[in-house]
């Protein structure tokens, strides 16, 4: 994927409970975790897209926020 391509949009996720995990998933033929995140209440992550980040998993209560809309992950 040329960098043109990558999804410059960044998305939001605010942890509604401790522990919320954000985990990133790797772009390309093989879909691997290559990246957990641990939120605690209260706490925001920024995040974008990239060449190598083509899916999240987000696990645990929080609000999340993209340009397709906004949800609240139970
Ligand atoms: N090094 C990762 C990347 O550039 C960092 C990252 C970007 C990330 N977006 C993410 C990690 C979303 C977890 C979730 O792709």
């Amino acid at each position: 994927m040329s960098d043109s391509t990558v999804n410059t949009d960044f998305f939001v996720i605010k942890a509604m409970e401790d522990g919320v995990n954000v985990i990133g998933l790797t772009r390309g033929n093989d879909t691997k975790f290559h990246h957990s995140e641990k939120l605690d209440k209260g706490e925001v992550m920024i995040a974008q897209f990239t060449e190598h980040t083509s899916a999240v998993k987000v696990r645990g209560k929080a609000f999340i926020q993209t340009s397709h809309g906004e949800l609240v992950n139970d």
